[in-house]
């Protein structure tokens, strides 16, 4: 029966060519009643295929059927090229008002213009996408429009390949370069989850300077905290995105005071993770301090170490995770811990506590004498949006963005750990003295970890606030530990 009913068809074909399609569709209807289960379902599948086109035609462009060099006569299931995720057709069945025919097999197969409207698209590194489609240029997303353009989002973003060029062709001497940790970032979002530290008020920032008793000594022209105390100078820390610097400088600077101080015999590294979850009295947490209040609770409370209370690295819009070290008191203001280590595999929950800080003046002078003297110092400084770039050299900030919007330009006040000092010749044949400076976004920023800033310059405020301490040492602790 299929057979003659193929016959009977082809015949009438000939005679009657512009039925065409009315044959056709018989043909197929005829085809659809007989056994052969593999025809039927490819057919099935076919014809159950959404058009490639409800929107209007993606790819217009695109060479398919030239590709495959042949336009199927009639019906040929097999007349397909691969096109987006899927496939279409070029054969002559594919002529149909909701299509699955390639977008060249109007012009290609039929030389004329496609009935159905052209979808523009956007192109990018030659490749074709459809309205909606989107992609990440650093911060900022863009998107497709249906007019067949890229829209980018106009974010300033934290890695600025601008800043990047423009440091490092100008001689500022200091090289700026990328950071996959900070790829990705807004600078409005460097600023807010990367520094942390509040200006304190200006009742904390007027009190009394102690003064060094400058007796005319020598200071080096290179000094190293690390090289005087081996083996006592903390590595630098990782804050991560928390915006908590007062609690990581704060932390930091203890520990050195205090490896200092017992000349060896302790060596803790402190817990910011106690400061920022325990010592909430008008602190933030991951979202900001002061080193003031911060200071005062390690006089008062006193904290664990890092391997006790380790830092749990909390995004800055999380909840704030809950203070799990207490403290009560042995007598004569020392301290002991109530309760256990939150990592329960740590050895000791001692309690590690300082005398009150002190502010130093802002003299170069008499801040080289007290790190000479005693030890790393904290410091509060401006971060501008090039000190996030920064790689090696003597910072200063630079005005490669003076004259951008204001967007462009941002700062925000963190606190850093001071352990030293030097100078070097600058690329202008000038030179340039420094202080050596541990930051605390890890140590593959910057030099290990650490920064060069211009000294004696007040270069980015750190000579305005600069902060020393004294550990809580007593004789057994010297005696004891160890
Ligand atoms: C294809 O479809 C269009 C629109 O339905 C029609 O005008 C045209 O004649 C058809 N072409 C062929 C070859 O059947
Ligand atoms: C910066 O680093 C990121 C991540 O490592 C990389 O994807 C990006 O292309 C780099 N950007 C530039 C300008 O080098």
């Amino acid at each position: 029966m299929t057979t003659l009913s193929i016959l009977f068809l082809q015949e009438l074909q000939q005679h009657y060519p512009r039925m065409k399609l009315i044959l056709l569709a018989l043909f197929f209807f005829f085809l659809g009643m007989n056994s052969d289960v593999t025809a039927r379902r490819s057919r099935t599948k076919r014809e159950l295929a959404p058009g490639l086109y409800s929107l209007g035609m993606r790819d217009a462009g695109g060479s398919y059927c030239q590709l495959r060099e042949s336009c199927c006569p009639g019906r040929d299931d097999a007349c397909t090229v691969p096109y987006l995720d899927t496939i279409c057709y070029c054969d002559l069945f594919c002529n149909r008002t909701v299509s699955d025919c390639c977008p060249d097999f109007w012009g290609y197969c039929l030389g004329i213009s496609p009935p159905i409207s052209i979808l523009k698209v956007c192109t990018k590194h030659g490749k074709n996408y459809p309205s909606g489609a989107t992609y990440q240029d650093n911060c900022n997303r863009c998107t497709c429009t249906p007019d067949g353009n890229w829209y980018c989002e106009q974010n300033s973003c934290l890695i600025n390949p601008r800043i990047i060029d423009a440091v490092n062709r100008g001689s500022y001497g200091w090289r700026a370069g990328n950071y996959s940790q900070f790829w990705g970032m807004t600078l409005d979002e460097g600023i807010q989850y990367r520094l942390g530290t509040s200006k304190p008020p200006s009742s904390v920032m007027n009190m009394n300077e102690l003064h060094v008793n400058m007796n005319n000594e020598d200071l080096p022209t290179y000094f190293n905290a690390a090289d005087k105390w081996p083996g006592m100078i903390h590595e630098p820390l990782d804050q991560g995105n928390c915006a908590g610097s007062w609690a990581f400088s704060t932390a930091a600077v203890a520990s050195d005071r205090l490896s200092i101080q017992s000349m060896g015999h302790m060596t803790p590294a402190l817990s910011p993770q106690n400061l920022l979850s325990c010592d909430t009295r008008n602190q933030h947490g991951c979202r900001g301090g002061r080193v003031d209040g911060a200071w005062w609770y390690l006089r008062r409370r006193g904290i664990v170490t890092e391997e006790c209370y380790p830092f749990v690295g909390l995004n800055a819009n999380g909840p704030a995770s809950p203070c799990m070290m207490h403290s009560r008191s042995m007598g004569r203001g020392k301290r002991q811990a109530s309760n256990s280590c939150p990592n329960p595999y740590s050895s000791s929950n001692e309690i590690y506590q300082s005398t009150p800080a002190y502010r130093l003046a802002s003299s170069e002078k008499e801040i080289m004498k007290e790190i000479f003297n005693n030890g790393p110092v904290q410091a509060i400084m401006e971060v501008h949006e090039d000190f996030f770039m920064y790689q090696s050299g003597i910072y200063r900030h630079t005005p490669v963005m003076v004259g951008e919007e204001e967007r462009y330009r941002r700062h925000g006040t963190h606190s850093v750990r001071v352990i030293g000092w030097g100078r070097e010749m600058v690329p202008n044949g000038h030179v340039q003295k420094y202080w050596l400076v541990a930051n605390s976004w890890g140590k593959d920023w910057g030099e290990n970890g650490y920064f060069r800033i211009a000294r004696g310059e007040n270069e980015c405020e750190i000579e305005t606030f600069v902060v020393g301490v004294w550990g809580r040492v007593s004789m057994e602790d010297v005696s004891h530990k160890k």
